[in-house]
């Protein structure tokens, strides 16, 4: 049989690929209820497409409480994450509470809409940090890039929430095609925690020494020490003095 690229939301019953909304169970109860909920949000078609595969589907992205799918909506394509049936109940209203508060701040992917186990958000076409840096020579492009990620990080910071995963910036980074910076994930962010959103970004990317080629030379002739007392003086008070302190020692 040819592998469908795209489904109604009714085949998904009758299609294995419907499976997918159940994974990494094959539950045909919940998978009646999740293509009710996927209709719900206006889903008329998905599409099969994206880096990853599982039960031989490609997909968006496949994380460790979710798989998301491309999903379309009166003819507009949007990602939609949904819960896996093996991840403990941290909540999906939560998750989708807190991508306003940083969608105020104009970070994150836009919310759309959401369920009890889904969320439709703006899609994000892009790489993840790493690998933009990785095929990139143009130190300006880069240094630009990091500049407007520690801003975004840092509005975080001020508006209260914590992202929680930004110590883990290469799978929760993209970088759009016109070079925007996009924080993605927020299912382990709080608002009931201290926000160190600026500094784990930059003890992930500056001092951690996971950036690539060129750009990591660039960084070690700035002074560590005057990097990491400055890290810290904004770690103690969180200002915007303090962050421009940081920024510039870090020579963006
Ligand atoms: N809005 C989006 N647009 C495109 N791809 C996305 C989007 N959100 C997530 N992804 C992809 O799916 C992966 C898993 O998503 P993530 O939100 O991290 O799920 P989890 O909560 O399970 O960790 C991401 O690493 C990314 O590759
Ligand atoms: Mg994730």
């Amino acid at each position: 049989m040819i592998k469908p690229v795209m489904l109604k939301p009714d085949s998904l019953l009758t299609f294995e690929e419907g499976f997918i909304l159940t994974y990494p169970s094959r539950d045909f109860e919940i998978l009646k209820r999740r293509v009710e909920a996927v209709k719900s949000l206006g889903v008329c078609l998905i599409e099969f497409t994206g880096p990853k595969q599982v039960f031989n589907v490609n997909l968006l992205g496949k994380g460790t409480r979710n798989i998301v799918v491309k999903a379309w909506v009166s003819g507009y394509a949007y990602a939609l994450k949904i819960r896996r049936l093996d991840s403990s109940a941290s909540s999906v209203k939560v998750e989708a509470e807190n991508m306003k508060i940083a969608n105020s701040v104009r970070v994150g992917p836009k919310l759309i809409s959401y369920t009890d186990d889904m969320i439709l958000m703006e899609i994000v076409h892009g790489k993840p940090i790493l690998e933009w840096i990785n095929a990139r020579t143009e130190e300006n492009t880069i240094r630009r890039v990091l500049f407007k990620l520690i801003m975004d990080a840092y509005r975080l910071d001020m508006v209260g929430l914590d992202h929680g995963e930004l110590s883990r910036a290469s799978k929760h980074v993209f970088i759009k095609p016109d070079n925007e910076p996009v924080i993605l994930d927020f299912g382990s962010s709080s608002t009931n925690r201290r926000p160190s959103n600026v500094s784990s970004l930059i003890s992930y990317l500056f001092i951690r020494g996971v950036m690539p080629n060129t750009f990591q030379k660039l960084h070690e002739s700035p002074n560590r020490e005057e990097v990491l007392h400055r890290l810290k003086q904004y770690k103690q008070r969180p200002s915007k003095e303090a962050l421009n302190s940081l920024i510039e020692a870090l020579g963006l």
